[in-house]
């Protein structure tokens, strides 16, 4: 079993005077990675909507389950591995988009992808990455990769996406339905802080073809900043984040022109089904709905006759209060009754908790922040610790509640208080 290997080589380097340079605990790896980031970074990392009450909610909801573990299966072997889509995944588990990555590590999504190839673990990149798709996709290599659409604005603009996505060999498209407008995100607001008015996190409107074509919008007067000494840093450093000559940028206009562009198109608070609909007409690739958490949409998703779910409420960065993903889980699982997949992310931190889910009979889970924090603490070395850690841990959890492979994890192995 890895996980041996894993723990042995860890005792080892103890015994040697080594501790491991990524924190192995989700605590220490969030509190390491503060230490690193700006509080700017951090706040946008850690956030969430309003009090954070589903944040609080997501924990709350995995920490209810207990495992039952089985005693005297014999057990002498343990395997992970998916079979997803044709391919054979090493684990039930994929990287979840995380947007504007650049702020955890100065190489943000190539250095995650370069974890992800190493790993064999599949990306969803996102829409709101800071490097275009072609370029993390190089870095990906042989490894999977899958991409999550922001359906925009403007329709030319999320078809050119999946074009795109399909040229890079994407495997499904991830459409985020939680987040036609950003939430009420209080440690934002704190401090004032929008990373994508400085330009992060919109490589792939800035390297798209439909977006460059694409006129400004009419300048709102109504709002208009200060003008300070960061305010003039601010567009410096801006103008240097997009492509072109710094210089000419800044006096062309280019690197605001960029972010209004991209403001004026991200929020779309008017999608509805027949976008979905829209949407597979568009392309063969399968399609996933990221942000579903009622079984009446679950219904609905079928309808439009998408491959899968993501059961997800964003982290808790979007509806504040909101339904814990675990909570709504079982439901949304009862009423699709196998028909599609359904996978689970918010709130998972561990193996054991990626094995309860399991046991609820999600397909799979997709893993946020804390990846996240381990690319702050230590680049790609710190995204295959944590990830061979999270899953030494749920091979240990297997073997010790009897079960040899995914398909033993059955929901007799949990119950609730
Ligand atoms: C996200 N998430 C997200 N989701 C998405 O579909 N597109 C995106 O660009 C982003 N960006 C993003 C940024 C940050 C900083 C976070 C923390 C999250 C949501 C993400 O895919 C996933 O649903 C959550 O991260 C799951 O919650 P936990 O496990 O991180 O608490």
């Amino acid at each position: 079993m890895k996980s041996l290997h894993q723990q042995k080589l860890i005792y080892l380097n103890g015994f040697a005077g080594k501790r491991p340079n990524t924190p192995i605990s989700y605590e220490a790896l969030a509190h390491r990675a503060e230490q690193y980031l700006s509080p700017e970074a951090f706040a946008y990392l850690a956030g969430g909507a309003g009090r954070e009450s589903t944040i609080s909610l997501n924990r709350a909801a995995l920490d209810r389950i207990r495992i039952l573990p089985h005693m005297l299966k014999g057990v002498p072997d343990v395997s992970l591995q998916k079979e997803w889509n044709n391919l054979t995944l090493p684990a039930p588990v994929m990287f979840a988009p995380i947007g504007v990555l650049e702020l955890a590590h100065r190489r943000g999504d190539l250095e995650l992808a370069d974890a992800a190839r190493q790993l064999g673990i599949p990306m969803i990149i996102s829409s709101q990455a800071s490097f275009p798709m072609e370029q993390i996709a190089e870095r990906l290599g042989d490894c999977p990769r899958l991409f999550q659409l922001y359906y925009s604005r403007s329709k030319e603009l999320s078809q050119s996406f999946i074009r795109r996505a399909e040229a890079i060999d994407a495997k499904a498209i991830i459409v985020t339905l939680d987040t036609t407008l950003l939430g009420w995100r209080v440690r934002d607001l704190e401090l004032g802080y929008s990373p994508f008015l400085h330009g992060r996190g919109i490589a792939q409107y800035w390297s798209d073809p439909v977006f460059q074509k694409m006129d400004p919008p009419e300048t709102d007067n109504s709002i208009k900043p200060p003008l300070s000494f960061s305010l003039i840093k601010n567009l410096v450093r801006l103008n240097a984040r997009i492509p072109g000559n710094s210089i000419s940028n800044l006096t062309s206009g280019k690197g605001l022109n960029t972010v209004r562009k991209f403001t004026n198109v991200f929020t779309n608070p008017g999608i509805n089904w027949s976008d979905i609909e829209l949407i597979r007409s568009w392309t063969d690739l399968p399609i996933y709905l990221k942000g579903i958490l009622r079984p009446d949409d679950a219904i609905k998703a079928l309808h439009c006759g998408v491959n899968g779910l993501i059961v997800s409420n964003h982290g808790g960065r979007q509806v504040d209060g909101a339904i814990a993903s675990v909570e709504a889980l079982p439901h949304i699982l009862d009423i699709v009754n196998g028909r599609i997949e359904v996978w689970v992310d918010s709130g998972v931190r561990t193996g054991n908790d990626v094995f309860k889910c399991l046991a609820l009979g999600a397909t799979g889970v997709c893993i946020g922040r804390p990846y996240a924090y381990a690319l702050a603490v230590n680049g790609q070395r710190g995204v295959i610790d944590f990830m061979e850690n999270l899953l030494a841990e749920l091979e240990l959890t297997m073997a010790l509640s009897g079960c040899g492979s995914l398909e033993e994890i059955k929901g007799d192995l949990i119950s609730s208080i």
